[in-house]
C-alpha cells in the first residue's frame, strides 16, 4: 500500500510518516521544506518541491502510484494569514487544487485532508460538532473551508472518497523523541511555555483572565501528536475498507485552561518563569472543545495519551534536546 503524504517533513506530518512506515506502509514525503526538515522523515522517500509545481506532482504520481493522498502541506500560522492573506490562499488552497486535479488525472481515490477547528471560529456551543455552521475568523480558517467544499464537491463528481480531520490543539511529541515540533517563534501555548522555561523567552505573555471560565483563562481541547498521527491510520483503513468520505472532529472532548497548562508546565520543567497577565488577544474563543463522538463511533478510536503531564513531559524532552542541538 502506498501513501504520498505532503508536508511530511512537518510536525505533524513526520509523526504520521513515522507511523505510517512502522506498520509497513510504503510512504513517500513530498516536502518543500519550507517548515520541515529533512531528518525528521524516518521512513520512505523524501523528494523535496512544492506543490505549485503541478507537472512534478504529475510526474511524481506517475513514478510512485499511490493508492492514497495524506496532504498537511501548508502555511500555519495564524496571525501571519491576517497579515498576508494571499500567501495563505495560493499555497493552502491553489496549491491544493494542484494535487487534486493530479488525483482525479492519476485515479487516486482516496484523500485525508488536515483541516483545523479554526473552521468553526469562534463557535456558539461547545463541545463543537462537526455540523457547526463554519465562521472562520481568519483567512488560514478560511482556506481550509475553501479546500473542504473542494473536497465536498468533488466528492460529488467523482469516484473520489475524503476524510477531513479538524485538529484541536495538537501538542507533545513523539515518546522516542527523534521527531518535535520545530519553531523558532511558536504561537502554541505548550511550546511557548516550554521555550519560556528554558530561557529561551523571558516572560509568557498570558492573554486574557476575564473570560467566562473557572479561572478566567481561555479552555482548549489539547490533542498528542501521536493520537493525531493514529486517526490518519484510521481513516486511511477506513476508506481502504469502503468508507464514505467524512469530516472528523479531532480532539479529546475535554480541555485545560491556560492556567492549568502553565501549573503543569512549571511542575515538569521545576521552573517558576515569569508570566505577564495581558489584555484578551481578538479571536480567542473561551472554549474549544471538540465534540469527538463522530471519530470514536466510526473509526472505534480511542486516544492512547489523552493525559496533559504527559504530553507535556513529551514535549519537554523534545525541547530540551532541541535547546542542546543535539538533532
Ligand atoms: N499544529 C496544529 O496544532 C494544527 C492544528 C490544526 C491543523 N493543523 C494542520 O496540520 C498540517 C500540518 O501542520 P504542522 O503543525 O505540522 O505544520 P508544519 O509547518 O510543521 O508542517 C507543514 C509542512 O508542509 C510543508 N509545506 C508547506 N507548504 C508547502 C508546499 N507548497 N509544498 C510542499 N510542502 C509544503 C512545510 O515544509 C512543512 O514541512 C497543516 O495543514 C495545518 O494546517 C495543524
Amino acid at each position: 500500500m502506498k501513501v504520498f503524504v505532503t508536508g511530511g517533513a512537518g510536525y505533524i506530518g513526520s509523526h504520521i510518516v513515522k507511523i505510517l512506515g512502522e506498520r509497513g506502509y510504503e510512504v513517500l514525503t513530498f516536502d518543500n521544506l519550507s517548515t520541515g526538515h529533512r531528518w525528521a522523515v524516518l521512513y520512505g522517500r523524501l523528494v523535496v518541491a512544492d506543490l505549485k509545481d503541478k507537472h512534478l506532482i504529475e510526474k511524481i504520481f506517475k513514478e510512485f502510484r499511490p493508492d492514497a493522498v495524506i496532504h498537511l502541506a501548508a502555511d500555519v500560522v495564524v496571525p501571519e494569514s491576517i497579515k498576508k492573506p494571499l500567501k495563505y490562499y495560493k499555497n493552502n488552497f491553489c496549491n491544493t487544487l494542484n494535487l487534486l486535479e493530479a488525483c482525479i488525472k492519476f485515479n487516486i481515490r482516496y484523500f485525508i485532508f488536515s483541516s483545523s477547528a479554526a473552521v468553526y471560529g469562534i463557535p456558539e456551543r461547545v463541545p463543537v460538532t462537526e455540523d457547526t455552521l463554519l465562521k472562520p475568523i481568519n483567512p488560514y480558517g478560511e482556506s481550509k473551508v475553501f479546500v473542504e467544499k473542494a473536497l465536498s464537491d468533488m466528492s460529488k463528481a467523482y469516484d473520489f472518497k475524503y476524510i477531513s480531520l479538524r485538529y484541536f490543539n495538537v501538542a507533545g511529541a513523539d515518546p522516542g523523541g527523534r521527531i518535535g515540533q520545530v519553531s523558532k517563534n511558536p504561537t502554541h501555548l505548550i511550546t511557548r511555555c516550554l521555550k519560556t522555561a528554558l530561557g529561551i523567552f523571558s516572560a509568557l505573555e498570558l492573554y486574557g483572565t476575564d473570560y467566562p471560565t473557572p479561572d478566567g483563562t481561555c479552555i482548549r481541547d489539547f490533542i498528542h501528536v501521536n493520537d493525531i498521527a493514529k486517526a490518519h491510520i484510521l481513516a486511511l483503513e477506513y476508506l481502504l475498507d469502503g468508507g464514505g468520505s467524512q469530516i472528523l472532529n479531532c480532539g479529546y472532548g475535554h480541555g485545560h485552561s491556560v492556567r492549568e497548562v502553565i501549573k503543569v508546565v512549571k511542575q515538569i520543567t521545576n521552573v517558576d518563569f515569569p508570566v505577564i497577565e495581558t489584555e484578551r488577544r481578538p479571536g480567542d474563543p473561551p472554549v474549544l472543545i471538540a465534540d469527538n463522538r463522530k471519530i470514536k463511533r466510526l473509526f472505534n478510536w480511542s486516544p492512547d495519551y489523552d493525559n496533559l503531564a504527559f504530553i507535556i513531559k513529551t514535549a519537554w524532552q523534545w525541547e530540551q534536546r532541541l535547546s542542546k542541538n543535539a538533532i
